[in-house]
């Protein structure tokens, strides 16, 4: 049976992933009208790498990962289809938004970064929510700031995943697990650490997922 994850339901398997599209400037189609869920951050955050892990594509990676801060400029989509429950799947899309705040991309790259977001998140009734990320060392930047002002004064219901959890000790970990919910007015319970490295976090925001998708229409 094909729908959306009842209340309470949640991820428990990815089936497959497939390359959908890219959008490359404001106003280019979303190929499909399935339900969204987007990944934000400021580049180099870890973006690519996370939906890699999360799909289960670390191996034989779908999503472009870079040392190189700016890799991702375009809105690039997967097509996935999970497991939520045994013999019960859904369908949605995995929207890997362009970093921001990379101060060296070239000027024409950093100035269609903002309508092209902006206009993908404005009015975006196929959007779930987004999965904003923020690298668990260090302080979360103007730019993030602004971003998760931005989505709530859309009203898009939105998560926060710290990442590159494997670079931090337990101590330290959880220290800014709770320092950054405090600075970004989150609650603890919005906050996930993630590591595309070990995996760590993967189950919970599989499981937040299914939260977000089951809240939409159908
Ligand atoms: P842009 O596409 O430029 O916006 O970057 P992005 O946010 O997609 O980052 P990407 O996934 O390309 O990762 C950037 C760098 O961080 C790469 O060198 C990754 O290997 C590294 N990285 C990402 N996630 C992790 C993690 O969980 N742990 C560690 N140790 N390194 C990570
Ligand atoms: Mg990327």
């Amino acid at each position: 049976m094909t729908g959306a994850p009842a209340h309470g339901q949640n991820i428990v398997k990815i089936l497959d992933v497939e390359f959908a599209g890219a959008m490359g400037s404001a106003g280019d189609p979303v190929p499909g009208d399935l339900p969204q869920i987007a990944f934000a951050g400021r580049s180099n955050v870890g973006k690519s790498s996370l939906i890699n892990r999360l799909l289960g594509r670390h191996r034989q990676k779908i999503a472009r990962v870079s040392g190189t801060p700016g890799k991702t400029r375009e809105i690039n989509f997967y097509n996935v289809r999970a497991e939520f429950a045994p013999g019960s799947q859904c369908r949605f899309l995995v929207v890997d938004l362009p970093g921001y705040g990379y101060a060296r991309a070239p000027q024409p790259v950093r100035a269609r970064w903002r309508p092209l977001i902006e206009g993908f998140l404005e009015g975006n009734d196929r959007l779930g929510g987004v999965v904003q990320l923020v690298d668990m060392r260090h302080e979360p930047t103007r730019d993030d700031h602004q971003m998760i002002e931005f989505l709530a004064s859309l009203g898009i219901p939105t998560l926060l995943v710290l990442t590159k959890s494997d670079k931090l000790r337990a101590m330290a970990r959880a220290r800014r697990e709770v320092e950054m919910a405090v600075e970004l007015g989150l609650d603890p319970d919005q906050v996930i650490p993630f590591s595309a490295t070990t995996g760590e976090g993967r189950d919970a925001l599989l499981e937040s997922l299914g939260g977000l998708l089951s809240e939409m229409e159908p």
